[in-house]
């Protein structure tokens, strides 16, 4: 097998093809002087099985992705199973306003193109996975996600929205701690207000979890409420760490002690591989 690492990827493609026995396959990729992308992947890959790898944090990783699915094509392979570890736009997952276009809906197609099934990692809604024209698996990164949070000692999780809620109560199942929620509403896409609740959480270690973390304002709500009520430490645990502008300042004001995220999106934040929940199903899809 030969896992071929997309720009946006190099650091899980690498621990993916250690996890699958697998040859790592790199990509010569460049910007020309207008912006537009390049990829080619120089290795013969006729014949073989070939699994790809690109994340798309942001509008220019998608057009690498769709460049390296076409460059992978041109060789012929036996077979090539697309991982595309965080699904961006699957916030946009209806027409929440007449007229917006359905962000997601239109990237699947473009993804599913090529003819090639796709797994991700946890995608914002599960429902998102019925967009794609080709067969589309997804896996949880809570089984990795809670191996940072068992070191640290964590004896409760909050879900920092209802929408958190099932990934906080598996993290929890694992943790073998108490899980609650608090109701988050949205006002804009950078403010975000939170609902107030008493939690059980005097002196503990309290881990939030939730899929996301983009500017920071829905963790940055429930680690105040939470040192309010006297938590001792403050965990802020995300699969796709997205970080965007001063996300990480603004989680330590709010008396965030840590965060971990997992390698979804390679940050200094990636504390965890979601190589080992990827690497079964990828074998399955790529036989
Ligand atoms: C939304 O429902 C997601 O699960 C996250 O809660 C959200 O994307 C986090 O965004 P932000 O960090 O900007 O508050």
């Amino acid at each position: 097998m030969k896992l071929v690492a997309g720009p946006a990827s190099p650091g899980l493609t690498e621990t993916l093809a250690d996890e699958l026995g697998a040859d790592l396959v790199e990509v010569a990729h460049e910007r020309f002087p207008d912006g537009e992308a390049y990829v080619r992947v120089a290795e013969d890959l006729s014949g073989e099985e070939v699994v790809l790898v690109q994340t798309t944090p942001a509008d220019e990783r998608w057009v690498e992705l769709l460049l390296l699915q076409d460059a992978v094509a041109s060789w012929d392979p036996a077979s090539a199973v697309t991982v595309v570890p965080y699904l961006g736009y699957a916030r946009q997952d209806k027409r929440f306003e007449p007229g917006e276009a359905l962000s997601v809906a239109v990237l699947a197609r473009a993804v599913s193109a090529a003819d090639m099934p796709v797994v991700t990692v946890d995608p914002h809604e599960p429902s998102v996975m019925e967009r794609f024209d080709v067969p589309a698996e997804q896996v949880s990164a809570m089984e990795v996600l809670a191996d940072p949070l068992a070191e640290e000692g964590c004896d409760f999780v909050l879900a920092p929205d209802e929408g958190a809620m099932g990934l906080a109560d598996r993290v929890a199942s694992i943790l073998d701690c108490p899980a609650d929620f608090v109701i988050k509403h949205r006002e804009s896409g950078t403010e975000v207000t939170t609902e107030q609740k008493t939690l059980d959480v005097d002196g503990r270690t309290v881990a939030v979890v939730d899929d996301i973390i983009s500017t920071g304002g829905t963790m940055s709500n429930a680690a105040r409420a939470l040192r309010d009520q006297g938590a001792e430490r403050v965990v802020a645990a995300t699969v796709h760490g997205v970080f965007a502008g001063k996300a990480l300042k603004k989680l330590a004001d709010a008396g965030v002690d840590r965060t971990v995220a997992t390698d979804t999106i390679e940050t200094p934040q990636s504390a965890v591989s979601v190589a080992p929940v990827v690497a079964p199903v990828v074998e399955k899809l790529a036989g």
